[in-house]
């Protein structure tokens, strides 16, 4: 029997509570596959316990295990400048984490089937068929990893030189992920640049019109991002596979989940060469932490992908999905989608949970 060995890294603010539902939900899924948990400090818990935010520990257990389901990490404001700048845990752990396992390819899904339409903010007329858009985001590029410097000039003025960087080869992979991703859907790419200001772009743009060539019958558009953020609003259905590189997807991606209603639906799989990790596209959300009504949706959707990507099983996160899916369709939510809502009850995020379960036990 083939087993499975998932680092499972619960994070801060919500993240144990939504971590807790995704690993109840895995453990009741049906499979001929076995699921062995281990459990690591990560984030500004572990570094408050062990002066580590991605303490020596928590690196083994990632290089040892199959795959990584990580929860939100992050503290209010306040709370973050009590901790050193570089053990911060966006700093000091998610993005070493992901340098780590150069998890270039970001999958950032914004679905919304038509049924669940009136989770959106927009009208009917706009997204009554649907939303259904995969968001490439490039991962471990781009501002986030250039050279950063901060001083103080001799005039007294304080600076700051944050560099944008790319090369070709990491603007060419996460192209054919898109391509590859394209050709499974409807075929179409939306190439997300900003060549009338940025060097970065005009090089991107002529990286990705080589890579499209190998690609013929996917249909390629481009489009500038502020415009493409409107569009988003004004148009979603017409987006099926958008591309772009790190900072315009954190931002979009984001927009994706105000789109469909709230960040608790957008879920995502941080894609490397050899491993992958799966985190919501979310926060720590302190806002609401140790409230219990965090919504677990993105949390087990990453599940589900990791089940899909990292295991090719396929079965058993279609089966994650629907159990979902059939929870939404008998009117539960969390509050961040049934408050004010008629018709819909509203659960908090451990019973969200158990109505997953009871779904997937049905459908046994
Ligand atoms: P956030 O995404 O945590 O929250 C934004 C808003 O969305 C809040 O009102 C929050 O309550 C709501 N929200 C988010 N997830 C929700 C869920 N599952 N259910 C219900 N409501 C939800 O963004 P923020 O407040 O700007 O950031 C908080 C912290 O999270 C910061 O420290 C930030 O750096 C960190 N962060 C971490 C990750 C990560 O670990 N991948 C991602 C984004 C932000
Ligand atoms: C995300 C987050 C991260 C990012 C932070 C926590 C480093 O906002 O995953 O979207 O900016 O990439
Ligand atoms: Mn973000």
């Amino acid at each position: 029997m083939k087993k499975y060995r998932i680092a499972l890294l619960s994070g801060d603010g919500i993240g144990p509570e939504i971590v807790a539902e995704a690993q109840k939900v895995l453990d009741a899924v049906s499979s001929e596959a076995e699921f062995e948990w281990l459990e690591a400090p990560f984030g500004a818990q572990a570094y408050f316990d062990t002066g580590r935010s991605f303490p020596q520990e928590t690196k083994q257990i990632c290089d040892e295990a199959d795959a990584i389901l990580k929860g939100p990490v992050g503290l209010s404001k306040e709370e973050t400048e009590k901790i050193p700048v570089d053990e911060r845990p966006e700093r000091g752990a998610a993005l070493p984490l992901r340098r780590r396992y150069d998890t270039f390819a970001n999958y950032r899904p914004v679905i919304l089937p038509p049924s669940r339409a009136h989770f959106s903010p927009l009208k009917s007329s706009i997204v009554g068929d649907g939303i259904d858009i995969l968001i490439l985001r490039e991962l471990v590029g781009g501002l986030y990893f250039g050279a950063k410097e901060r001083g103080v000039d001799d005039a007294g003025n304080r600076f700051v030189h944050e560099t944008l960087e790319y090369d070709e080869q990491q603007m060419a992979r996460i192209m054919h992920v898109a391509f590859g991703e394209a050709r499974k859907r409807r075929g179409l790419v939306h190439n997300i640049h900003k060549s009338n200001v940025m060097l970065s772009s005009v090089l991107w743009n002529e990286v990705l019109d080589e890579v499209a060539t190998e690609y013929p019958d996917v249909e390629l558009k481009h489009m500038l991002v502020d415009a493409a953020t409107t569009a988003l609003c004004l148009d979603p259905r017409q987006f099926d596979v958008m591309v772009m590189e790190n900072m315009f997807g954190d931002i979009l991606s984001d927009l994706g989940g105000g789109l469909i209603g709230s960040l608790g639906l957008m879920p995502s799989a941080c894609v490397g060469p050899e491993k992958a990790y799966y985190e919501p596209s979310h926060g720590s959300a302190p806002d609401i932490a140790g409230q219990s009504i965090a919504n677990p949706y993105a949390m087990i959707g990453s599940m589900a992908m990791m089940l899909e990507i990292s295991f090719g099983l396929g079965e058993e996160a279609a089966a994650v999905w629907s159990a979902l899916d059939a929870v939404f369709d008998d009117g539960y939510a969390t509050p961040d989608l049934a408050s004010g809502r008629e018709g819909m009850t509203a659960l908090d995020t451990a019973a969200f949970g158990d109505e997953v379960v009871k779904r997937l036990q049905a459908g046994d």
